[in-house]
């Protein structure tokens, strides 16, 4: 089967395009913004540099394509307050653009990753059936684009996947609290800045358990259109967060400067804990532990693995 994964070159497309690739034909489209070629080496798999934005480039790829896994995006939540013109042209009028080329090219299937923060603030945990309630411009990009999967599969029969992730850490990951966190510990050794006031509480998914999930929802799917919440059943605070890693570095007496209000940056969602029963229901768990999967993340950014 062949199968095109767009941001194939980025931390969670590259780990599943490895997985993909040891059974189907896959190509790899990126711009490389944010993806890097070295997460591919050793990989099979084309790689084709394009944008998302470029619609003929996309008629081109996905000609013969069965699968359209689209991942491709600008995932900077804070970036979004700034620019969001820009971050509607790349994660909303993107996902248009490689939804009308799986239209013009008869793709059968399009799988998209989503986020928890379609959901805004909401009850916990989370269910797919809580209102769609985006408090952040990337969050309203991701709702637009899972309104457009709807309506597509809808009018044109293809067949859509919206799979609403949570805070996804593990190898070769290049942004979020994690790797904010190492990073500036390792620059300084006696103060760690944490922005908030470290009780925000959210739930974190190790790679490779969004990996099978994904890839396992993609099988399993039978509707025109459906959502699929993919987290962890535990959350873990800021706080706690900075503690193990701060623990696990082996590093004493770091003064925590808080920036202060209980969000880091505008249109964040301070307490996150999706249900993931939909997923478990047919028969997909979660195989890491929160701890675990905040420790693998630190080795892989430590150079341990
Ligand atoms: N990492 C998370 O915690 C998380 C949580 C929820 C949803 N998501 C979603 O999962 C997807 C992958 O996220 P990630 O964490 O791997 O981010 P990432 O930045 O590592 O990957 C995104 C990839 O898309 C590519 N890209 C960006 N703009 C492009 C464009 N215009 N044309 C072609 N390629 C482009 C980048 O080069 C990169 O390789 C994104 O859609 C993101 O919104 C991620």
């Amino acid at each position: 089967m062949k199968i095109l994964v767009t941001g194939g070159a980025g931390f969670i497309g590259s780990h599943l395009t490895e997985k993909l690739s040891k059974k189907h034909d896959v190509i790899v489209f990126d711009n490389f913004s944010g993806g890097k070629k070295e997460f591919l080496e050793g990989i099979k798999c084309e790689i084709v540099k394009g944008d998302i934005l470029d619609l003929e480039k996309l008629k081109e790829v996905t000609k013969d394509v069965e699968i359209i896994y689209h991942l491709a995006a600008d995932p900077d939540v804070r970036k979004s307050y700034y620019e969001p013109i820009q971050n509607f042209e790349i994660d909303a009028r993107g996902t248009l653009n490689v939804l009308e080329a799986a239209r013009i090219n008869n793709v059968k299937k399009f799988i998209f990753s989503s986020s928890s923060v379609v959901y805004g603030n909401a009850e916990m945990p989370t269910s797919e059936n809580a209102p769609i309630r985006p408090i952040s411009n990337y969050g309203a990009a991701k709702a637009s684009s899972e309104n457009y999967m709807m309506s597509y599969s809808n009018l044109y029969g293809i067949k859509c996947l919206a799979l609403r992730y949570a805070n996804i850490i593990g190898p070769k990951l290049t942004h979020g609290i994690i790797f904010d966190f190492y990073n500036k510990l390792k620059n300084n050794k006696n103060e760690l800045e944490i922005l908030g006031d470290g009780t925000q509480k959210k739930s974190y998914l190790h790679v490779k358990d969004c990996v099978s999930a994904t890839i396992f929802a993609a099988e399993k799917i039978n509707k025109k259109f459906d959502v699929f919440n993919v987290g962890s059943e535990e959350q873990i605070s800021v706080k706690e967060i900075a503690d193990l890693i701060v623990k696990e570095m082996g590093l004493q007496d770091i003064n925590y400067k808080f920036t202060g209000g209980n969000t880091g940056w505008p249109g964040d969602i301070p307490k996150m804990l999706l249900s993931i029963e939909k997923l478990k229901s047919i028969g997909w768990k979660p195989t890491y532990n929160i701890r675990e999967s905040i420790i693998d993340t630190l080795n892989y950014l430590r150079g341990v693995q």
